[in-house]
């Protein structure tokens, strides 16, 4: 279990990923700043985007303010980034993932995803990641939204294991299955949307079961999963 957001846990290159992190999804670009900087003075080291959320130029200002201000340098922040996977060609992956680090005003990002799988049109996607992973461009790649046919599938090309496969989990989404995959090959599973979009929190039985146990609701989640991106806007509530 994490006990703090400075808590790192180790993936299966060696890379130290903090437990819990902060997710902008849904955030507007030029809301996103303000947020992440906010988020990184609350004690967030790990700041999760992708593509798709159309706010990595926003994160990526929230980021610079926030070293700034707290004094920290790039590597006490973990960012991940996540590629959108339209059928993309391995060159096209490689220029998606330049603008990725362009757009956030970063050399290097610590984490790079494929968003989701697609109809099994990732191969090149991730033939890319893994060319990226060697260039040094990228410290860890991995997966999201895969279920086992997905990864048994990766396993038969990738060179590189994944490092994490990020999915849909909270009390009323386990995902056994992926989670028995992931832990029999050395892959990490990070929860999304781990508060169900703050309707956990609202849930009559979830909070008797917290009561008895004197913790909140949104705790639960910390003890059941190791890593996890949780969003909120609000510094009370991150
Ligand atoms: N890989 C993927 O396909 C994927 C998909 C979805 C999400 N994600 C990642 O996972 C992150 C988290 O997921 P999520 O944003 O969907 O959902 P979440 O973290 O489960 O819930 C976020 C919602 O809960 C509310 N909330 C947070 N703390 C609260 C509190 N103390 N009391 C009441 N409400 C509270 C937030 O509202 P306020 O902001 O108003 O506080 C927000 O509406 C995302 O930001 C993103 O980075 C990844």
């Amino acid at each position: 279990m994490i006990t703090s957001l400075n808590d790192r846990i180790k993936l299966n290159n060696g890379t130290a990923i903090p437990g819990l992190g902060l997710g902008v999804f849904q955030i507007p670009n030029e809301e996103t700043a303000d947020i992440v900087a906010n988020g990184i003075k609350q004690g967030y080291r790990l700041i999760d985007t992708a593509q798709v959320y159309d706010n990595e130029k926003g994160t990526g200002e929230g980021i610079s303010r926030g070293l700034k201000e707290n004094d920290l340098q790039r590597e006490d922040l973990f960012v991940t980034s996540k590629i959108w996977n339209n059928h993309l060609t391995y060159d096209e992956t490689i220029a998606a993932a330049n603008d990725s680090l362009q757009k956030l005003g970063l050399d290097y990002l610590d984490l790079y995803l494929i968003h989701w799988p697609g109809n099994d049109s990732f191969k090149d996607s991730y033939l890319a990641l893994e060319q990226l992973y060697k260039e040094g461009k990228i410290k860890a790649i991995g997966v999201s939204n895969f279920q086992v046919h997905h990864l048994e599938e990766l396993a038969k090309f990738a060179t590189v294991t994944p490092v994490l496969n990020q999915v849909e989990s909270h009390p009323k989404l386990i995902q056994a299955e992926v989670r028995d995959y992931a832990a029999k090959h050395d892959i990490k599973i990070q929860a999304w949307s781990p508060l169900m979009q703050g309707k956990i929190l609202k849930d009559a039985t979830l909070e008797t079961i917290a009561k008895k146990h004197g913790k909140s609701v949104a705790q639960g989640d910390i003890q059941r999963d190791v890593l996890l991106v949780v969003k909120s806007v609000h510094p009370a509530r991150m």
